[in-house]
This record gives C-alpha cells, structure tokens and sequence, in this order.
C-alpha cells in the first residue's frame, strides 16, 4: 500500500543511485565516456532482464497467437530501401552559425541557439542510419545499415514463421533485441541514446479488423504497465495527429510516463496496414500474401504493431519505484519494485560472519536461489545491508541469526513495511511466496 505514496525524484538522484548501486555506468568510463551510451551494471542487468522477461512471458509464453523469433541486427540493404528508412528516416537539424552545435530543429524553441544566442543555418534533414562495411572493401557495395527498428525482420520472414509455426491469422511475431539510431540530440539518460534494446511485436491480421485489433493492443500495452507496478496517474495514452504519424501508420498512440522531466514516450502502437508487406513484396518479387483457408480468398495482412524501448521502460520502472522515507540521518531510500521487476527477488543475510552461521545460511540460501533471483550478502552490519538491499528494491530479506541454530528457524522482512516474521526454514519458500504475493497485489497500478 506504501506504493500510493512514492516520494519521487529527480533525474540527477537518480542517475547517482544507479551508478552507485550498480545499475547502468557510462560506457568506457575510463576513457571519458562515450556521449549517451550507457553500460548495465549488475544490477541493472537483471532489472532489464526481469522487464524483457516480463514481455515476454505476456506476450509469447502465455498466448497461443504469439510466436517468437531473434533476427540479426545486419540485414539486406534493400530491406531499408524497401522500408521507406534510407530515404525518409531522418529529423530535421539546425546548425548554429556560431558555435556549430547541432539541435533536432523541433526540440529548440525559439530561433536562435540556446548555448551561445547565435543563429540557425537552414534545416536540412539528417537520415539517422548508422552505417557499416561488411567485408574487406569499404565501398558503396559494401554498406550495410545497424537496424533502426527490430520491426523490418518480423515483415521479411512473415512467410518462414507463418510456415513453420502454422499459425493462421491473427496471429503476432515478437523480437527483443538491439537497435540504432544516429539521434541528432541523445539525453536524459538511457531515455534516449544511440544504442537501445527494443522489444516489438507485429500482429497480422485480416484488413477490417485491423482498428478493433490497434484498440485491444492500446489497451494491453497500458495494462501491461499498470500490472507490472507503474501508477496508473503517471501513464497516459497519448493519440497522434495526423501530422505526427510515422510514414506506414494509419493510426498510432503513445504509452507515456511522467518521468522526472516530464512526460515521454515508452511505447508507439501503430495501425502499419499493410504497408510494410506490400513494400516487400514489391521489391524482393516474393509474394507476402496470405490464403486464408476457410474463407478460400487471398489478402495481404494489416500489422498492428505494439512497439516499446526496453531502456525506456527499465528507467520509468526504475523512477517510479523511488521512494524517501523519514528524514535527515533517518531517512530511507527505497525502490519500491513489483517482485517480478525487481533486480533480485530475496537476499540472505546472516547475521555475523562467523563460521558458526554461514553453513546454515549458504544452506538457506542454496534452496532458495533454486526458485528466486537471490543474493547472499555477509559484508558489514546488518543495517547497512538492509540499507543497501531497500536501495536496489530487494521485496524480502532472509535474517540467519544465533537463534536458527536452536530452531531452525529465520526472520524474513519485509522492504515495503519493513515487517519482520519468524519463520522454521522448512516453511520459506510457501512464506516468501505468500508474501510476495501480497506484494504483487499491492503493485497493481
Ligand atoms: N517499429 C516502430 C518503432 O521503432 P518507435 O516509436 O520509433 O517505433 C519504439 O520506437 C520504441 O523504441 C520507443 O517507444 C522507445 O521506447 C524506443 N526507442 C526509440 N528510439 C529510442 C532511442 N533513441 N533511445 C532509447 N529508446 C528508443
């Protein structure tokens, strides 16, 4: 129930705490860094492993209309051709005339720039394509792109996986995995950066039910958040304008969350009809219609797609988990996670170092790491353990004292109501899973 109350923060608290407790350092740190690209720590490698997982198991492993596949980041150059990305997947830049720094032209306000006052040179439109060479010779028969989107695999290999898997529409295809784009203005954090993880999902479906199909999508996607622990008041679905659709979109909304600066995009849902198939089709000569069997007729499927930054979501999980309590010396830093976002789900604690408590804990603590993400942790005083696990959002600890050599049992607690309840250990793993239950329920946004 504390989870109403979440205190909130800033991005720059924020950032320290992430680089503090292990979650996401600058990449190449050593060398000065590398502008907006962002390296996961230990713990924040497993919080964006709990949120693709998450996805995942909402997506594929618990529907029957859902397949998966993991396509290469290197396609044929002609897929982007085809796609409409090497001509059209650009925003506008301006240079200033006097300092030469370049803005996305729609995220300044004003005209002049806002470092040195100085004015724009024309606009002119910036392709966000990061390029490569494969192979020996660098040329222009050599170049091929780092995808931009995960999408474009999903429309090429429709055919292979609607084969292979006998899936009959509707039906989806889901991908998690690496995208880029040369941003002209990275920032906030891993909010926007050059190198991200997407996890996408393009459902084919017979045209005519394509708006009833972008509806449901709409609305498992903010569902989808609200059930994993994001406040329902700092989501919103935001539909656009006409003069905001991307080039294949028929229809698209935003998931958006109120992060510490404002409010920013976590997912697009775009009505794709069937743009993307039909441009294949065209220029691969391969034919990427469907026959549907029991209607005996023949029809190129609409794509409704749900597309969401694993980054993005892993930040917003991240910020509005935060939360203060008490103030000055007293206070509090924790991250109110739901369990199955949260880094790791238990942490063993023994009591003291001593040899006569760490064979009865690595034994708690080798049971239980079988079904939960669990960590042991016998450095320094059980307060500042206590401490560190709020911090990193751990639900429960698990407290091997002098006492559980007498009766087998230990103390678990609570990170929510900081609680404490004996338990023999024969019964840990029903009572954490009793109890992270609870904490599920009380995660419902
Ligand atoms: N296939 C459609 C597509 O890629 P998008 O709205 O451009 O749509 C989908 O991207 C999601 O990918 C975004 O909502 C965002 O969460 C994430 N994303 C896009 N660009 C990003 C960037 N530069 N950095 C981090 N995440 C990004």
């Amino acid at each position: 129930m504390a989870k109403r109350t979440l205190s909130g923060t800033s991005l720059d608290t924020l950032v320290s705490l992430a680089k503090r407790r292990g979650f996401v350092f600058q990449s190449s740190e050593i060398y000065g860094g590398l502008s907006s690209i962002w390296d996961y720590g230990p713990v924040g490698v497993e919080l964006k492993r709990n949120v693709k997982d998450a996805w995942w198991k909402s997506m594929v492993r618990e529907r029957d209309d859902i397949v998966g596949m993991d396509a290469s980041i290197l396609m044929h150059p002609d897929v982007w051709v085809a796609s409409g990305h090497l001509d059209g997947f650009s925003d506008p830049l301006v240079e200033c005339n006097e300092c030469h720094r370049r803005y996305r032209e729609d995220q300044v306000e004003g005209d002049v720039c806002p470092t040195c006052g100085g004015d724009f040179g024309p606009a002119r439109q910036f392709n966000l394509l990061l390029k490569t060479f494969l192979g020996p010779v660098e040329d222009d028969t050599a170049t091929v792109y780092l995808r931009p989107e995960t999408a474009q695999a999903m429309f090429v290999n429709f055919e292979n996986v609607q084969t292979t898997s006998r899936k009959k529409i509707p039906f989806g295809i889901a991908q998690i995995g690496k995208s880029f784009r040369n941003e002209i203005t990275p920032g906030n954090f891993t909010f926007r950066t050059r190198e991200f993880e997407q996890m996408e999902m393009e459902y084919f479906c017979e045209p005519g039910t394509d708006d009833e199909w972008h509806e449901y999508w709409m609305n498992f996607s903010m569902d989808w958040f609200k059930s994993h622990g994001i406040r329902g008041e700092k989501l919103m679905l935001r539909k656009h304008d006409a003069d905001e659709l991307p080039h294949y979109s028929k229809a698209s909304a935003d998931v958006e969350y109120e992060f510490p600066w404002g409010w920013g995009e976590l997912e697009t849902i775009s009505n794709r009809t069937d743009y993307d198939l039909k441009a294949h089709t065209e220029k691969s000569g391969r034919d990427l219609s469907y026959f549907d069997d029991q209607q005996k007729k023949r029809f190129v499927p609409f794509v409704v797609e749900p597309a969401m930054g694993a980054d993005r979501s892993a930040l917003a999980f991240l910020a509005d988990a935060y939360d203060e309590e008490g103030e000055g010396k007293e206070m509090r830093v924790v991250l109110r996670f739901h369990p199955d976002i949260a880094p790791f789900q238990v942490a063993v604690l023994p009591l003291s170092k001593k040899d006569t408590l760490s064979p009865t804990a690595r034994r708690v603590y080798d049971v239980l790491r079988q079904q939960f993400n669990t960590q042991y942790d016998d450095t320094q005083s059980i307060g500042r353990r206590y401490r560190r696990q709020d911090e990193i959002g751990t639900p429960l600890c698990v407290t091997v004292d002098f006492d559980t050599l007498d009766d087998d049992s230990v103390t678990i607690r609570n990170r929510d109501t900081m609680e404490q309840v004996r338990v023999p250990i024969e019964n840990l793993e029903s009572a954490i899973r009793d109890l992270m239950n609870e904490m599920r329920a009380d995660c419902q946004g």
